[in-house]
């Protein structure tokens, strides 16, 4: 994890496009408000240099060096993978390819024998599962659209954008699990898949998160001024960090729950897969945001933190809307004002690994247990289901 405090790795100062190839000499005081005319010229600026790796390659260019790379505005090559200047992104890349997995390895014998059984589960818990899968299945594709369409063009660093790939997959394979579980289980596609269009708490989430990506995907859009990079910074505090580090953490726990109850054990299992997954992505997007702070202190303005700030606040009260929707009454000893209290408590833990100032001091952890639930290694036999050791190294950061 970066430290708030560290100053720029190998001299990278904040980058001036289309001046310069190279990063600012040393001592040169950034003037970012100066940049928006030359940011005009971006993808591909009047030095013709390579920006998002698909221009002309030059025969005799220069090799990349690390000293070049940036986390964004990048101007070198983006086509050298090494050498590595964010080893933390490689890192993260190597370690999600080692914990592969696939829906299909998971055995749904007993869910679809409790799903069937007419005493199996009580109609609050089908309506918390079906809700969970309507949440998720849509949520999937929404965040790889943002990946790929969005983000990837504009964080112009390889290793980076490595992690991005993986990333991309695994967002592939939890949509794969949810059709998996809505096939396995016989339900209504059209009701599950649609859900984000046809039930407010749902929609609302969803439509909410909508708004951040709609400007990166926007062909004219680049980076390269303030008012747009910042921009691209609220696109991924908002995926990274609300819809992937708060938002599916509501729904682990409820998924989870029923796991622990012995109830519909394959679908938990996946999600147990799901989580150490999107822990990764979550930790990936902290470091990527704590980058781009250290590299262009100037787009982190008191006014931006207060913005970030009301965001979360803001989609905290759509979970809590959502939580009170999904569980009118307790179930599987949970209940609404529980999730209130550790949505409060996530978002402080997301608030303070960005650099921001909590947002509800004192809010406390309900769910304790999840915490065990994040470790794979040590609780495999869990769930009495097969479980496959994907992970040799042990290298996992659990969040
Ligand atoms: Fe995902
Ligand atoms: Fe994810």
């Amino acid at each position: 994890m970066l430290d708030f405090e560290d100053t720029p790795r190998q001299g990278t100062p904040t980058p001036r496009p289309g001046t310069s190839t190279h990063p600012n000499p040393a001592g040169e005081s950034p003037d970012p408000f100066a940049l928006d005319k030359a940011a005009e010229a971006a993808p591909e600026d009047e030095t013709g240099e390579s920006v998002t790796g698909l221009e002309q390659v030059e025969l005799g260019g220069d090799r990349v060096s690390v000293d070049e790379k940036q986390i964004i505005n990048c101007r070198a090559d983006v086509n050298q993978l090494v050498p590595f200047k964010y080893t933390w992104a490689w890192e993260k890349y190597l370690n999600a390819c080692a914990n592969h997995w696939m829906p299909q390895e998971v055995n749904m014998a007993a869910d679809i024998a409790t799903w069937q059984d007419p005493n199996g589960l009580t109609d609050d818990e089908r309506m918390i599962l079906k809700r969970g899968f309507g949440f998720f299945s849509s949520s999937e594709s929404l965040v790889a659209n943002n990946l790929v369409l969005g983000i990837y063009k504009h964080l112009t660093n390889p290793e980076c954008r490595q992690y991005l790939l993986r990333q991309a997959f695994e967002e592939a394979v939890h949509g794969h699990c949810f059709q998996y579980i809505v096939e396995s289980l016989n339900l209504d596609e059209g009701e599950i898949f649609n859900m984000y269009r046809e039930l407010p708490s749902v929609h609302n989430k969803a439509a909410w998160a909508m708004q951040f990506t709609q400007s990166l995907n926007d062909p004219d859009f680049t980076t390269g001024t303030p008012e747009n990079d910042q921009k691209f910074l609220r696109d991924l505090i908002a995926f990274y960090v609300i819809f992937e580090g708060i938002w599916f953490y509501a729904g682990f726990v409820q998924f989870l729950s029923f796991g622990r109850r012995n109830k519909m054990t394959g679908t938990a299992e996946q999600i147990q897969y799901i989580m150490r997954d999107e822990s990764m992505h979550l930790n990936f997007g902290i470091d990527v945001i704590n980058q781009i702070k250290i590299e262009n202190p100037h787009l982190w303005t008191e006014s931006f933190q207060e913005e970030m700030r009301a965001k979360i606040d803001e989609a905290m009260h759509l979970e809590i809307e959502s939580a009170h929707d999904t569980m009118p009454r307790g179930v599987l000893g949970l209940n609404a004002s529980m999730f209130d209290e550790y949505m409060k408590f996530i978002a402080n833990r997301r608030c303070s690994q960005i650099g921001l100032a909590e947002l509800y001091p004192g809010a406390e952890n309900p769910f304790p247990w999840m915490s065990e639930m994040m470790d794979l290694n040590k609780e495999k036999n869990f769930f009495e289901t097969r479980v496959i050791e994907y992970q040799s190294g042990g290298a996992l950061s659990w969040d």
